[in-house]
């Protein structure tokens, strides 16, 4: 398909998944409200067409966050009961600090809204408009950081934990699979509603939800409170991918405070956060004999030692020195990109749980594949960025707008899209992707 039919018909996703109160849906039906991280890719897409929109995404977003910086990773903006965990369910009025005029989450999601505004900002013509719409939420933003390192980053390492599997965005990565031997949750009496709308063959199990609902039991009955959350929450991991976001999006502030003028305080401090995580994800995280970032298991104590697409993320904050980012680019060809599967599967295609329909457990994720992208650009490894660029188009040209892909082309004449159709970030970065000079 010509370049220009696909990028209308990403637009007519978005345009069409846009609510009126000002903010955009995942997907219709399976995911009815504002989720933290498709708003930011959402509005990367909705920049190449409406500035409006995309500042409006954001501006819904920052309206839910957390007196003490939170911003969480549901915003319940309307009444709907098609989807499980709701607002009843979470129960964010237990936090002291959380709003009181509107239902949210009490986990995150990674923190994309750095680079969201740095992104919004080179695309835009009008510069002043947008730095005039900047001046009024950067700041916000930067309190985003500032929980994270005072109250996530409980070893002062400069790297940031995650209490929960949703939190990571890749919800039920096999990375979590010995997490889950550790607890022994009951059996929760709960409706799925994910399973009406979508083929359960391609969602988690009802079993897999004992445990993420466990978790957030316990965080309840904590009231949401970090510190005991994180003495107590038997999931409590250091993800590559969370911490490259994050790193990623400290450099955007400080680009961006620079622009705007003075907040030299801020840009030190975000200076210095940024220098330790660097050292920190590299020492701790990169794995030199696996030649991929792993995750760190805080909770118990070891690295994970399984490979997935967010194990190639710290290219997209810069964190390798070349020679390590080679080797990176390597792994990631050599286990991923064989011949016979588009780049780039949730979960290492060599590993015993790599699963091609599954989720996180194998598929094809449009915006990871954006990160990854990015990433290997940053490197100059243009061959291997152009592969992830091309076989994210084809797969949507192809497809449609889903939710996630089967990596493998054995069987291309059968495969279709699975989870949600029409899905936002999918047809928001196509723009993006399309719209690169
Ligand atoms: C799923 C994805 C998550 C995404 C959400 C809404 O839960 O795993 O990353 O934010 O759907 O699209």
């Amino acid at each position: 398909m010509a370049d220009k039919f696909l990028i209308d018909k990403a637009k007519t996703v978005l345009n069409q998944n846009y609510q009126k109160k000002g903010f955009t849906i995942p997907s219709k039906n399976l995911y009815p409200f504002q989720w933290k991280w498709d708003s930011g890719f959402i509005a990367i897409g909705f920049a190449h067409f409406d500035m409006e929109k995309a500042k409006k995404e954001i501006n819904s977003l920052l309206n839910a966050q957390w007196k003490n910086g939170f911003i969480p990773h549901i915003v319940f903006h309307t009444k709907n009961d098609s989807y499980f965990p709701g607002a009843d369910f979470h129960k964010s009025s237990l936090h002291p600090k959380s709003p009181v005029h509107i239902d949210t989450s009490g986990i995150t999601q990674p923190p994309v809204l750095g680079f969201v505004l740095e992104k919004l900002y080179n695309i835009a013509d009008d510069k002043d408009d947008v730095l005039n719409f900047l001046k009024n939420q950067i700041d916000k933003v930067y309190k985003n950081h500032e929980y994270f390192y005072s109250k996530r980053d409980i070893n002062n390492e400069g790297l940031v934990y995650i209490y929960h599997n949703w939190e990571s965005g890749t919800d039920n990565s096999p990375v979590w699979d010995d997490i889950w031997k550790t607890m022994n949750p009951p059996r929760y009496k709960f409706e799925r509603k994910d399973t009406t709308h979508v083929d359960s063959s391609q969602r988690p199990t009802d079993r897999e939800y004992d445990h993420y609902i466990d978790i957030i039991e316990l965080a309840k009955k904590f009231n949401y409170d970090d510190h005991k959350i994180a003495k107590h929450s038997p999931f409590l991991v250091q993800d590559p991918l969370f911490n490259s976001i994050l790193i990623r999006s400290n450099e955007s502030l400080i680009r961006l405070y620079k622009i705007l003028g003075g907040n030299e305080e801020k840009i030190k401090y975000l200076r210095s956060k940024n220098e330790k995580s660097l050292i920190s994800i590299n020492e701790k995280l990169y794995n030199s004999s696996i030649g991929a970032y792993l995750h760190f298991d805080l909770r118990n104590k070891k690295n994970i030692p399984l490979v997935c697409s967010s194990s190639f993320s710290p290219l997209f904050c810069g964190a390798p020195n070349f020679k390590i980012a080679q080797r990176l680019k390597s792994t990631l060809v050599e286990k991923f990109g064989k011949e016979d599967y588009y780049l780039c599967s949730s979960f290492d295609p060599e590993g015993m749980q790599h699963d091609p329909k599954k989720y996180w457990r194998g598929p094809v994720w449009i915006n990871l594949n954006w990160i990854l992208y990015n990433g290997l650009k940053r490197y100059k490894f243009k061959e291997t960025a152009k592969r992830i660029k091309n076989d994210s188009l084809e797969l949507v040209d192809k497809l449609g707008f889903y939710e996630y892909f089967n990596p493998s082309k054995k069987n291309s004449k059968n495969n279709k899209g699975y989870g949600g159709e029409n899905f936002s970030w999918s047809a928001a970065l196509t723009i993006d992707f399309l719209s690169e000079k």
